[in-house]
């Protein structure tokens, strides 16, 4: 290992610069007018995938967004990792927030900001140097590793699950990899052993068929900005309780053992506030913070639209009102289950004088694995190895909808080992991922192929 280490450390200045190509291209998968840039952003990671040494690399079509495959298997008899990763990236807006441009990789203070610099080209182009300083120092891998990259997963994942259901025997491995998460806080490495899961809805109502008059009109027509604020306001009690009868059912209670080891990771409450100019903490009262967005589901109003909001004032009846809901669920919460439960509400809430159109989105499972797993101690042991510090094991209240269908359709476990940080801006204006943690991922991505090796089959 030491003359791979070696030659990933000789290599730190070309990564950067490799790694600002695969950031300028603005593959943003919610918005049609990047559908080009997202496929050039597909053939741009298999280019690169042929170029590190990977074979049979090929674009996979799928409904959506093309997903690239390659692999490498020359270790017969040793496990075979299946790497996951995505190259699509969120939308930029609101841009003018950005301190340098978006798909202008840019380094300030041992920093590379840009979209998708840690979620997740970043930390999919930490496994691409990895894998390279093993193919191209040692000639080989210690294992066998098959990638497939999405370019959905900021989308919803939605033809994924199809994709590794057709072609479950190609993707046949001992393990999921995957660096799509966050460290617990700079210097606290950590391994990832859950994600809560999605629904999102669109709730779109009508009052009237045009713009009216609100002096006019008003007191006899319906607001749908009103009607849609009061039915939102049953959505959730002021304790964060959430409303909808039978969301709770099949909630996993908190594990006292779980408590009681996350009360001792190193959080800290006000530093915490202060980071993200919080003025106070909300929340259900019986839980703690990292209980809140870990293990507890949420319903959450992503956006809200209606009415004039331009400047000055305008008195007008708006005819329209539109709110986009989603819930993070625990296990063993059921997404189809709850967006059913959630719209049968929502249909009980929205009165005859507005029409109502629901529409169900995307969603996806959550899950958990037991940090038992032998593949998960040898992830520990290799970040320990990179980075002179022993992981943390977390939860995570973010959502990564392939995890359980890789458990549920290929039998995989699943590593989460992420290089992020909770501050870096993912999905927010001035993303950014730290350098020194990005070189340390590689090193330590290159034990872990080394650790993995050594699993028994
Ligand atoms: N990298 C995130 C998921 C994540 C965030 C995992 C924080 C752990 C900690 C991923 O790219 C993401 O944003 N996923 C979406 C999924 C959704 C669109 C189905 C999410 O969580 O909102
Ligand atoms: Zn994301």
């Amino acid at each position: 290992m030491d003359n791979i280490i070696d030659f990933i450390n000789l290599h730190r200045e070309r990564y950067v610069d490799e790694l600002k190509a695969f950031l300028a291209i603005p593959s943003v998968s919610a918005l049609s007018e990047h559908r080009a840039d997202v496929t050039r952003c597909a053939e741009w990671c298999a280019e690169e995938m042929r170029r590190i040494g990977l074979q049979n690399v090929s674009l996979k079509a799928t409904p959506g967004n093309p997903v690239v495959y390659g692999d490498w298997l020359g270790a017969p008899g040793a496990p075979t990792i299946l790497f996951y990763g995505h190259y699509d990236v969120q939308p930029v807006d609101p841009l003018n927030l950005w301190e340098s441009p978006p798909f202008e990789a840019t380094v300030r203070d041992g920093e590379i900001y840009a979209r998708g610099a840690a979620d997740d080209k970043g930390q999919v182009f930490m496994h691409f140097k990895a894998i390279e300083a093993h193919l191209k120092q040692a000639g080989r891998l210690p294992v066998n590793i098959k990638v497939i990259l999405e370019g959905e997963e900021e989308v919803g994942s939605v033809n994924l699950d199809n994709f590794i259901v057709q072609h479950q025997a190609e993707l046949a491995a001992d393990v999921v990899v995957i660096s799509d998460s966050a460290m617990f806080a700079r210097g606290v490495p950590s391994i990832c052993y859950g994600l809560r899961g999605l629904v999102y809805c669109q709730i779109d109502l009508r009052g009237s068929s045009t713009d009216l008059h609100s002096g006019v009109f008003g007191g006899a027509v319906a607001n749908p900005a009103f009607v849609l604020a009061q039915m939102i306001s049953q959505m959730k009690d002021r304790g964060g309780h959430i409303k909808i009868p039978g969301f709770y059912d099949d909630v996993l209670a908190l594990a006292e053992e779980e408590r009681k080891a996350w009360a001792e990771l190193p959080f800290n409450e006000r530093q915490y506030k202060k980071d993200f100019g919080i003025p106070k903490l909300a929340g259900e009262s019986d839980y703690t913070t990292l209980e809140r967005t870990w293990a507890r589901p949420t319903l959450e109003v992503n956006g809200l639209l209606s009415g004039f909001t331009a400047e000055g004032a305008k008195t007008v009846l708006p005819a329209v009102a539109m709110a986009k809901i989603s819930m993070r669920l625990v296990p063993n919460q059921d997404p189809d289950k709850i967006a059913q439960i959630f719209e049968d509400y929502v249909r009980k809430l929205a009165p005859k004088t507005v029409e109502l159109t629901f529409t169900r989105m995307h969603g996806g499972k959550p899950w958990m694995t037991a940090y038992q797993n032998p593949y998960v101690q040898a992830a520990a042991r290799s970040i320990e190895r990179g980075f002179g510090r022993k992981p943390v094991f977390t939860r995570e209240g973010g959502s990564i909808p392939v995890v359980s269908t890789f458990q549920e359709v290929l039998g995989l476990p699943a590593v989460l080992f992420g290089v992020g940080l909770p501050d870096e801006n993912a999905h927010a204006p001035n993303e950014k991922l730290d350098l020194g943690n990005f070189h340390g991922g590689v090193i330590a991505s290159a034990i872990l192929y080394d650790e993995m090796s050594r699993v028994p089959k």
